[in-house]
């Protein structure tokens, strides 16, 4: 089952939540739940809470970690309702955030995620709401350039967008390949050699506007900061980097502290996390190699005091 699925990062993220400990530990995003069984595994005293909102995936993880049997507790849904679905009575040792798609989002054409294979234009994590072909049928040029300027750091954001509302206009937006050709059409030739297909950036852009996905995470770090025990820890795998830039910002202020107005001085109290990674950990070049798609992740770890 999911031979093909490899977690990204896992001893290390096995290692930075420090399993050892014991006790309840959170998978924000259980997706097929590779990161999910290497915790388990690690120790006999921890405890799984997994979350996903994609039902097909939450299914899968069921299957892999059926032999856990009562240690695991599964959910449907968004990691945007984490306090409630720990509960008040309870606090957790761990939260872990694998961020972004699943190899099963991305590799179903169906799902629409993927630029290289064909499906409708549908993107949604959770098989609900409105799809990419929604987004678009129902934005402006305006708006289409605001979101791919801002969630994919298009540079030619205004091209591609227009590019795209008259694709829309004329009926030729019926699927993701149809969306890529004018995408890479609309963009200018590329300087250089282009290591990556000119299309991404507007289907990075376009998934995460759907699954109002930077939004979810910053209420998740929140959340997990305020369930987490004491010496508990947060591990976030991010994959681009308006999600690191959010990851780092977030613990960085939660690790310095306010300032007292009048002395200047950090009220060492009001200091929540230790941040346990300087700098963001990267796969090393074997990881990359065996598996491509960890290419661009960064882990970033904390301890809460
Ligand atoms: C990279 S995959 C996780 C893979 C997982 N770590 C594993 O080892 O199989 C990311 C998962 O996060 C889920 N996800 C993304 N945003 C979410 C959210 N706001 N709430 C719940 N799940 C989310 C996706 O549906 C996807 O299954």
């Amino acid at each position: 089952m999911d031979a093909l699925h490899v977690p990204v990062l896992c001893a290390e993220s096995v290692a930075f939540l420090d399993v050892g400990r014991g006790g309840l530990f959170v998978d924000a995003t259980v997706g097929l739940g590779g990161h999910a069984e290497a915790v388990l595994a690690a120790s006999p005293a921890v405890r799984l809470l997994g979350l996903d909102r994609d039902p097909d995936a939450l299914e899968r993880a069921r299957a892999r970690l059926a032999p856990f049997g009562a240690r695991v507790e599964l959910a449907l849904g968004d990691f945007r309702e984490l306090d409630a679905r720990v509960g008040p009575d309870r606090r957790v040792a761990g939260v872990l955030a694998d961020l972004g798609v699943s190899s099963l989002q991305l590799d179903r054409g169906e799902r629409g995620f993927s630029f290289s294979r064909d499906g409708p234009l549908d993107m949604r994590m959770s098989r609900d709401g409105r799809t990419a072909a929604d987004w678009i049928a129902s934005s402006t040029e305006g708006e289409l350039t605001e979101i791919f300027r801002k969630y994919g750091e298009e540079p030619e954001a205004r091209r591609v967008a227009r590019a795209v509302v008259a694709a829309g206009e004329r009926g030729e937006l019926d699927s993701t390949r149809a969306l890529a050709e004018v995408v890479r059409r609309a963009k200018r030739a590329p300087r250089g050699e282009e290591r990556i297909d000119p299309a991404t950036r507007a289907f990075q852009a376009l998934r995460i506007a759907v699954n109002d996905e930077l939004a979810a995470l910053e209420e998740l770090l929140d959340q997990a900061v305020r369930l987490l025990e004491r010496e508990g820890r947060l591990v976030v795998i991010s994959y681009h980097s308006l999600e690191d830039r959010i990851v780092k910002n977030k613990l960085r202020d939660l690790a310095r502290g306010q300032v007292d107005p009048v002395t200047g001085r950090t009220l060492s109290e009001t200091r929540v996390l230790d941040v346990l990674t300087r700098k963001p950990v990267r796969p090393t070049p074997a990881e990359i190699e065996a598996n491509p798609r960890s290419r661009s992740a960064r882990l970033r770890a904390a301890r809460r005091l």
